[in-house]
């Protein structure tokens, strides 16, 4: 099938790689020329494992194109992704809908046959209405349909969950639509994937729910963490224990920093705004937005306490800056609350993440990046697990601390206190009283 997805982010160039991969001619289409122009030469501009390889492998079979040229890109494609931002809207909880209204004016002046448009980008609840009427202004109703097709795909994952995904939801008004769409995902219903086939407003729904639903999950273990520090309960326990409960399962129970990324943190207030819309009140999702909006604040006291307060002139190090690991992303990472705090209480803070430098905190001061985990840790009062790296898993703190009353506070868990204890290493956890 021709595709054309529109918008070279994570969603719109993994989704288009991985399309391409699976024997589609697919073009990818952004604004953006510099990007375009690197991608062209198979520079990409995300970490996302595996992706490089797979655009190279696509260029060279010619199934994978890059263009700016959007009028032509539409004309040529039966399918078009479309896979803009959906940022919050400054001042609000709401999504800010400007670049998808933008690509829908644009596709209403350049439909020449009957094409799917398909919204990848999570939009909220009637956003494929708002497409349509567009549409209609100047087309007729047999040349498009629109369908939601929310993705599912982690960043870091997100090959991976691309080829092997849950399920794949699919929210079609008409039958011609469904039996297209089903038919382009028939390589990874054929491997497993579960196909369901929805109306396009619960399509919408589904992928913020999920995404709500995920980041309660998480807040709620955040909590009971909470909890287990002050009853000497370890949580791991707490979270195997639910877990093993099929109703529950065992994933995102784990209790670390605040959640954050491009979408959790969009998605939740984004989804209340949409119900308070429709004279609905989510109090719980606003309940998770708050705690774990506090969850930083929380977290940060326990360092405070660790230094009796006395935060001026010591040297704390940071494991990990980005919002989880194997991704470059600092899109509402716990670290851009913690790290300019305690700068600004007078801490010097060097922090060492494997994706590098982070232009995030080039303003503070008293904030340097460590081009080694060695140096990050060099003679420092504080060690931060912020990030949950492989690199961080099995390092050697005997010889890597240097000043015997250095400290860890693992955020991630990554450690077992009673090994610290035994190497007389002073060592502090989430959850684990
Ligand atoms: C999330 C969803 O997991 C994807 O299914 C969805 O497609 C994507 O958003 C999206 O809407 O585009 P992502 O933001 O890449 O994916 O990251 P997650 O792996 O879900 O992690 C989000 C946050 O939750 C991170 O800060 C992570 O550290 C935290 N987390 C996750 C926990 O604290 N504990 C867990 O057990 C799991």
């Amino acid at each position: 099938m021709r595709l054309c997805m529109i918008g070279t982010g994570y969603v719109g160039l993994v989704s288009g790689v991985c399309f391409s991969d699976l024997g589609n001619n697919v073009i990818c289409v952004d604004k953006n020329i510099n990007k375009i122009n690197n991608l062209q030469k198979g520079i990409i501009p995300i970490y996302e494992p595996g992706l490089e390889e797979l655009v190279e492998k696509n260029i060279k079979n010619q199934r994978l194109s890059f263009s700016t040229d959007l009028k032509s890109s539409i004309k040529k494609s039966d399918i078009i992704f479309i896979c803009v931002g959906t940022p919050t809207k400054k001042g609000s909880s709401n999504a800010d809908l400007k670049f998808i209204f933008d690509v829908a004016k644009d596709l209403a002046k350049n439909i020449n046959k009957f094409k799917i448009i398909v919204t990848k980008s999570t939009v909220p609840l009637t956003t494929g209405d708002d497409i349509e009427k567009i549409l209609l202004k100047k087309n007729s109703k047999n040349k498009f349909a629109v369908v939601s097709n929310p993705e599912f795909l982690r960043e870091g994952d997100a090959i991976r969950d691309f080829i092997y995904p849950d399920r794949i939801v699919v929210g079609a008004n008409d039958t011609k639509s469904n039996r297209i769409l089903k038919n382009l995902y028939s390589p990874l219903i054929a491997k497993g994937a579960k196909y369901l086939s929805t109306s396009r407003r619960a399509a919408e729904l589904i992928k913020y729910a999920s995404n709500a639903f995920l980041a309660t999950k998480i807040t709620f273990i955040n909590e009971i963490a909470n909890l287990c520090e002050k009853t000497k309960i370890n949580i791991e326990d707490i979270a195997i224990g639910m877990g093993l409960d099929e109703r529950i399962g065992s994933r995102f129970l784990r209790a670390g920093p605040a959640y954050g990324g491009s979408c959790f943190p969009k998605d939740t207030k984004a989804i209340t705004s949409t119900a308070d819309k429709f004279k609905t009140n989510l109090t719980v999702i606003k309940s998770v937005i708050k705690s774990n909006e506090n969850r930083s604040q929380l977290l940060l006291k326990r360092v405070y306490k660790i230094f009796n307060n006395k935060i001026k002139n010591k040297k704390i190090s940071f494991l990990g800056v980005t919002f989880k690991a194997n991704t470059d992303d600092m899109r509402d990472s716990s670290s851009l609350t913690m790290i300019p705090k305690l700068s600004k209480m007078g801490a010097y803070i060097r922090y060492f993440d494997p994706t590098g430098y982070k232009k995030e905190f080039k303003e503070y001061k008293n904030v340097s990046y460590s081009k080694s985990i060695s140096r990050c840790l060099y003679k420092t009062d504080l060690i931060i697990i912020h990030t949950e790296w492989n690199d961080f898993k099995s390092l050697d703190f005997t010889k890597l601390i240097k000043n015997k009353k250095t400290i860890i506070f693992d955020m991630r868990n990554l450690y077992s206190p009673q090994k610290m204890l035994k190497k007389n290493i002073r060592y502090l956890s989430v959850g684990r009283g």
